[in-house]
């Protein structure tokens, strides 16, 4: 978001470095998920937090910092915390400072999503796209889904070498969900451009972060645009066309909405699920006897996918803005607060899941906060488990050995966003 662009600017300011100090003497804890060591592993510190400070006060989250299970779930599910981040106490304030950066007000811009959004906005929104996402409606996507893998992994020798994430795991869901929508996939070079653009604006980013995502987000919106128009003369069997007919009946979806929908649509669930599909390969790797036992009983891959997504989060955190005062393990929560709500941390929580830390995909992990919780809980959850059981199942039926082509040092590259966590580069032989 770019307001937590403008936040994290006054980071390098001598007042920001005093509150970090205070945040440090006052907790002994310093959350900072821009660090290195929080992007190889934020692992040991969320357990740090959750066993001494679960209600951690702090200056880079810009509010309180939630760790354990019981609470994240208990914010996600209550509704008097807004997704709206116009909400926060801080917001005007960081406008300014993003207005003197040139950065457009994502807002004002047209960029109100769904996810942003709280009822009743977010209910006519929500329910009008639904009707894309019901289970049968993913699951005839299956046959398409794995020819589409087939096309992707097709002219691979038995041997020989993968970049996973440019090879497979980023075109494969961009493919997907451009036909699902119905725009060209020839352009599907162009949707990871702006896809990867996009999601520069969220997390931690710099100005020029924000700037550029929110440019290449304008140009898809347009891009959109101009199929709408296709549509609304020829309508067709897609879900562009079908929420050109919920525009077309007026006060339903404004044009607005269904940009900012479709940019949605097409950003949230790319960089996610190529995530899910790096950090699911990376983690069996390093669990050689769990990938053993997938490739001995394959039918178990569609419910080790939930197991996957606990273990290594590709989105670690969102954030609710309090309308309410509250009070939280004997803290006071005042309205305007921010609360960062840590999903990767709260999945590895021992009062949620027994041995936490271990990978084990026989487990029932189903209750897993990765795909968030309440009115917000990912549209595209069916979907993106779709995908990743079919992309695992392909890479472990086709590869026996499959493994990392060189030291982790050199083979894995991380993303650099403090939202969402993933390999962004992961050499890979077999
Ligand atoms: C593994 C892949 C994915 C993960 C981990 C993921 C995660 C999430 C999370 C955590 C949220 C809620 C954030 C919050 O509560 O503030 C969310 C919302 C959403 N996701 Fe996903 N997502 C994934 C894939 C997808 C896919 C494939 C699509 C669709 C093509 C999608 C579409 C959406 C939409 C539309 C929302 C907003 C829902 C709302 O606000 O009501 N996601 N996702």
């Amino acid at each position: 978001m770019s307001l937590r662009t403008a936040w994290h600017d006054t980071l390098f300011t001598t007042r920001a470095l005093a509150a970090v100090s205070i945040e440090k003497l006052a907790t002994g804890l310093v959350f900072n998920p821009s660090s290195a060591e929080m992007r190889a592993d934020p692992y040991p510190f969320y357990r740090r937090l959750r066993e001494t400070d679960p209600m951690h006060r702090s200056w880079a989250g810009g509010g309180w910092v939630l760790s354990r299970y019981d609470d994240v779930k208990a914010v996600l599910a209550d509704k008097s915390y807004s997704a709206d981040e116009r909400n926060w106490s801080l917001a005007k304030r960081f406008r300014k400072r993003a207005d003197a950066h040139g950065i457009p007000d994502f807002y004002e811009g047209g960029f109100i999503t769904m996810l942003r959004s709280d009822p009743p906005d977010h209910t006519r929104v929500r329910r009008l796209v639904s009707k894309a996402f019901t289970p049968r409606a993913i699951e005839s996507l299956r046959g398409r889904a794995e020819q589409i893998l087939d096309e992707l992994l097709a002219g691979r020798g038995r041997h020989g070498r993968l970049e996973l994430v440019s090879d497979l795991a980023a075109p494969f869901p961009i493919v997907l969900i451009a036909e699902m929508l119905g725009v060209p996939t020839e352009d599907r070079e162009r949707f990871r451009h702006w896809s990867d653009q996009a999601v520069r604006t969220l997390g931690d980013g710099t100005f020029e972060d924000a700037r550029e995502g929110l440019a290449a987000m304008i140009e898809l919106g347009d891009y959109i645009e101009a199929i709408a128009e296709q549509r609304r003369a020829e309508p067709r069997d897609d879900l562009l066309s079908g929420l050109v007919a919920a525009e077309e009946a007026g006060d339903r979806l404004t044009m607005t909405e269904l940009r900012a929908t479709c940019v949605l649509l097409l950003v949230a669930g790319n960089e996610t699920t190529t995530s899910l599909i790096g950090n699911a390969v990376l983690a069996l790797l390093r669990h050689p006897e769990q990938a053993a036992l997938l490739r001995e009983e394959p039918k178990r891959i569609a419910g080790a996918v939930d197991e996957l997504l606990r273990y290594d989060s590709p989105v670690q955190l969102t954030s609710r803005i309090a309308t309410q005062d509250a009070e939280l393990h004997g803290s006071r929560v005042r309205a305007g607060q921010q609360m960062v709500l840590l999903l990767g941390s709260a999945n590895r929580d021992p009062a949620a899941f027994d041995r936490p830390d271990e990978l084990d995909v026989t487990r029932d992990a189903g209750q897993h906060l990765s795909f968030s919780f309440g009115l917000h809980r990912c549209l595209g959850a069916q979907l993106a488990k779709l995908e990743g059981e079919l992309a695992l199942d392909a890479l472990l039926s086709r590869y026996p050995d499959l493994r990392l082509a060189d030291s982790p040092e050199r083979a894995i590259e991380w993303g650099t966003n403090t939202i969402l966590r993933g390999p962004k580069r992961l050499e890979l032989a077999h």
